[in-house]
């Protein structure tokens, strides 16, 4: 399939999405193609999961290690059971609760999942996204589809259709347009693998809700200096926007804020340009660009934003962003964790 033109981009309808326009799509899939489509958390780049070749295209369009497996979407149980063996019971549980919605199983695989797709793992991770298109779109082609995030490794995952079109868009067959995401931050993924369940990467479904139904979980986001090799994704460099970036973190929200001012400051002295990623309780910043991401009230709105803030830092070229930290709380254990990577670990506590 040629994709060296320009996509073919089609506005989909969210709530009933057109069927003709799947169809397309789904002919895409069951080709070997890649479809871009819109879910609840970012939108993914996707291809037959079963189809060695055509997920060997998306680690080559993503330039993605090939170590670093991919999530395998579903719209039907049914297809968990031939994708893994050994399910868990807690499995069916989370499953019961979760689904449809941004939490990612990994299991044990069956035979008929490609080692491509799971990086050579013995594992594969699966999840159902809450989303009519994907769901449509998995169901018309009859097959799961494997999908990453669909831009370039260690970039900030695309959360509309112009961000698909700017990373991707020479690489990909057709986009689905359904517009801006909903949640903005990936998935949680979740290794029930092991022992005891452990979380391989904070996200949409919040620590606190998986311990209400699981009982005690591992938290392994946060420390990817001592668990990198759980989750093969974490070692690589992640959601990071060009221009150099520090994170402030702090329990004192005035300290913290004075601290992110007189780094502003500082950097402007030293002439570069300096972008803010404030929120809405912050004070008057002064800085080349003040970009407020959501509330500290309502970190979901946060979450929404991020990904779209941190790459509107890059169009505006700015030498430096300073981000306000938010509290590791709910989704706020997801944003930390982006801001923290896209950052490289350079975090300032006061
Ligand atoms: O919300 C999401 O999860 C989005 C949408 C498109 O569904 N997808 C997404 O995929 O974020 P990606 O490839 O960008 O991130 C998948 C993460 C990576 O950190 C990867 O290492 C981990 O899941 N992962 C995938 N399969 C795994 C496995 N078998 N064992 C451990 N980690 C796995
Ligand atoms: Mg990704």
């Amino acid at each position: 399939m040629s994709k060296e033109s320009r996509p073919l981009v089609l506005k989909v309808d969210t709530e009933r999405p057109e069927i003709d326009k799947i169809r397309i799509a789904a002919d895409v899939i069951r080709k070997g193609g890649l479809v871009a489509f819109p879910t609840e958390t970012v939108y993914g780049l996707g291809a037959d999961a079963l189809n060695s070749e055509a997920v060997a295209s998306i680690f080559r369009a993503k330039n993605r290690p090939a170590d670093n497996p991919i999530i395998v979407h579903v719209a039907d149980r049914e297809e968990v059971y031939k994708l893994t063996k050994d399910i868990p019971v807690m499995a069916e549980e989370l499953m019961d609760f979760f689904w449809p919605g941004p939490l990612t199983l990994v299991l044990k695989k069956s035979e008929i999942v490609p080692y491509v797709t799971t990086g050579s793992l013995e594992t594969v991770a699966l999840r159902m996204p809450d989303h009519r298109v994907p769901l449509a779109l998995i169901a018309e082609s009859g097959v799961p589809i494997a999908a990453p995030s669909a831009n370039p490794a260690g970039k900030p995952s695309p959360t509309n259709a112009r961000h698909v079109v700017e990373d991707l868009g020479s690489k990909v067959d057709i986009i689905l347009d359904g517009g801006p995401t909903r949640v903005g931050v990936e998935s949680t993924v979740l290794d029930l693998t092991a022992s005891k369940p452990k979380i391989l990467r904070p996200g949409g479904i919040t620590a606190e809700e998986l311990v209400d139904v699981l009982g005690a979980i591992d938290v392994a986001g946060m420390k990817i200096e001592t668990e990198v090799a759980l989750s093969p994704g974490m070692k690589h460099k992640h959601y990071a926007p060009s221009s150099d970036m520090i994170v402030v973190e702090g329990e004192d929200f005035d300290v913290l804020t004075r601290k992110v001012q007189e780094l502003a400051d500082e950097h402007r002295l030293e002439g570069k340009r300096v972008g803010i990623m404030a929120t809405s309780e912050s004070p008057r910043y002064d800085a080349d660009i003040v970009k407020v991401a959501g509330s500290r009230a309502d970190l979901r709105t946060v979450a929404r934003n991020l990904f779209e803030i941190l790459r509107g830092f890059d169009e505006a070229k700015v030498d430096m962003i300073i981000a306000e930290g938010v509290e590791t709380k709910g989704i706020g254990l997801a944003i930390m964790d982006r801001l923290e990577r896209a950052a490289g670990y350079r975090i300032l506590r006061v």
